[in-house]
């Protein structure tokens, strides 16, 4: 594999997933606080109290993170320690990300910071979240408050992570924080999402006047048909529309897809929470994309589901969350991206796997996510050289993390996490990952010396 020179290596992880110290420093519970409470909600009802303690061990792992040689490391906000009440602004709360953002420069690495991933404060939820209109606003003035406090020592901004699972998962199908099931709030929530989206942008260029790339981040996932029949086509079509489409086509042709909104209207009794301008300000110019990408979908006709699809059985080779390893399939998302939608710089801000590990005199020997890594970085460069203009690669994650409703129980991260002692301890994945990004940094620098 062959990256430029500007090629940016990173590694991600998100507040809610690691920080822990869930009641310190002026934090008030999030959606997600909330949601781990409810029985059934979350593997053996886990929550993120302490999950990687990383409030407290911030400066050890920025050792670790430093030893793996990335250039930027993918960090996101907690919402309510910055805001712990509604219109109360938490200077303590944002003096912690101005110590790690500033502990990462010192060491020479470059902050990627997103606003939002996934938690919301629990009492802008109680106000309707991000159904009510409302939220825009609140979003506006957090991601002010940290642009002001933070833009000079921050290098990339993402405003949203995933307004999918945040959106769809959250509000229409329940297993996420709020954890309800309503397409009519769901496609609400989205809009409100974009439209904050939409709105911080223009916010950080316009009003702060500043020159930080700014874009969002995306999780997507190509839909295959199982046969080629016309039900088929048609189920691979709405699932494209249901996962992909309906964020694609806002962010980058200003409008939902007609089709869905069709489709969508059995539930959406009326689109008028879409108000004049909002689809401008949606699709304001960005200057990157961001892509989290994991896995494909196989569907196939279903006329008792639901958009008439479902999930079709596939026999491809499969990661610890049972999702399938594709490679192949992710060369034809970027594809199609640069055809259909984008010449933005792209940059993969998420990608990883996870796998069953086990501590093995000292060592995790994770052969199957060294593997994973490796197509999926071969695919990058692969895709670059077809001119594709991939900038840069997230590693998900540096540690193994709360993840989600599937609580401790999948490890995703490069570093194991004993989450009885807080030990972090290197799986092979992270000494393969820190050697490819020497062998890169190695080879440029021969080069130039070779050129002098
Ligand atoms: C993504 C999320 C991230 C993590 C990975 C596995 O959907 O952005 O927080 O849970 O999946």
């Amino acid at each position: 594999m062959h990256f430029d020179k500007n090629f940016t290596f990173g590694t991600a992880t998100s507040s809610y997933q690691i920080e822990g110290a869930h009641a310190e420093g002026g934090r008030t519970p999030s959606i997600w606080d909330m949601f781990c409470d409810i029985p059934g909600k979350v593997y053996k009802q886990h929550n993120g109290d302490t999950a990687c303690d990383h409030y407290h061990r911030y400066e050890a792992d920025i050792q670790h993170i430093k030893r793996l040689g990335v250039d930027t490391y993918r960090f996101s906000i907690a919402w309510p320690r910055i805001f712990p009440e509604k219109g109360k602004y938490n200077q303590e709360g944002m003096n912690f990300y101005k110590k790690l953002a500033e502990r990462l420069r010192e060491e020479g690495i470059k902050p990627a910071v997103t606003l939002y991933h996934w938690d919301l404060p629990l009492w802008a939820h109680e106000e309707g979240g991000w159904v009510n209109r409302d939220s825009v606003k609140w979003f506006l003035d957090y991601a002010k408050a940290c642009f002001t406090e933070l833009d000079s020592l921050v290098d990339s901004w993402i405003t949203h992570n995933e307004p999918w699972c945040a959106g769809f998962l959250g509000y229409h199908q329940g297993v996420h924080a709020p954890g309800h099931t309503n397409l009519d709030e769901a496609v609400k929530a989205v809009h409100h999402m974009l439209l904050s989206h939409g709105k911080a942008v223009e916010m950080l260029k316009k009003e702060l006047a500043s020159s930080t790339e700014i874009g969002i981040t995306l999780n997507l996932s190509p839909v295959y048909p199982k046969t080629d029949s016309v039900n088929d086509a048609l189920a691979a079509n709405n699932a494209d529309g249901y996962s992909n489409r309906w964020f694609l086509d806002p962010v980058f042709k200003g409008e939902y897809p007609k089709d869905m909104m069709n489709l969508f209207s059995k539930y959406v009794h009326s689109y008028d929470f879409i108000k004049e301008g909002d689809m401008e300000a949606i699709s304001v110019q960005c200057d990157f994309f961001g892509i989290n990408y994991y896995s494909r979908g196989i569907v196939e006709f279903s006329a008792a589901h639901d958009f008439m699809h479902k999930g079709a059985y596939s026999d491809y080779e499969k990661t610890g969350m049972g999702w399938d390893i594709a490679p192949n399939e992710f060369k034809d998302l970027i594809r199609r991206l640069r055809q259909e939608y984008t010449n933005l710089p792209i940059y993969i801000t998420e990608n990883g796997a996870a796998y069953d590990d086990t501590v093995e005199n000292g060592r995790v020997h994770d052969h199957k996510r060294v593997e994973y890594i490796e197509k999926h970085l071969e695919a990058v460069s692969e895709l670059n050289k077809e001119g594709m203009n991939i900038q840069g690669y997230y590693l998900w994650s540096l540690l193994d993390n709360f993840e989600w409703s599937f609580g401790y129980d999948k490890r995703f991260g490069i570093l194991y996490v004993d989450f009885e002692t807080q030990e972090r301890i290197w799986k092979d994945s992270a000494y393969r990952y820190a050697a490819i990004i020497r062998d890169h940094k190695k080879s440029h620098s021969l080069q130039e010396e070779i050129a002098q």
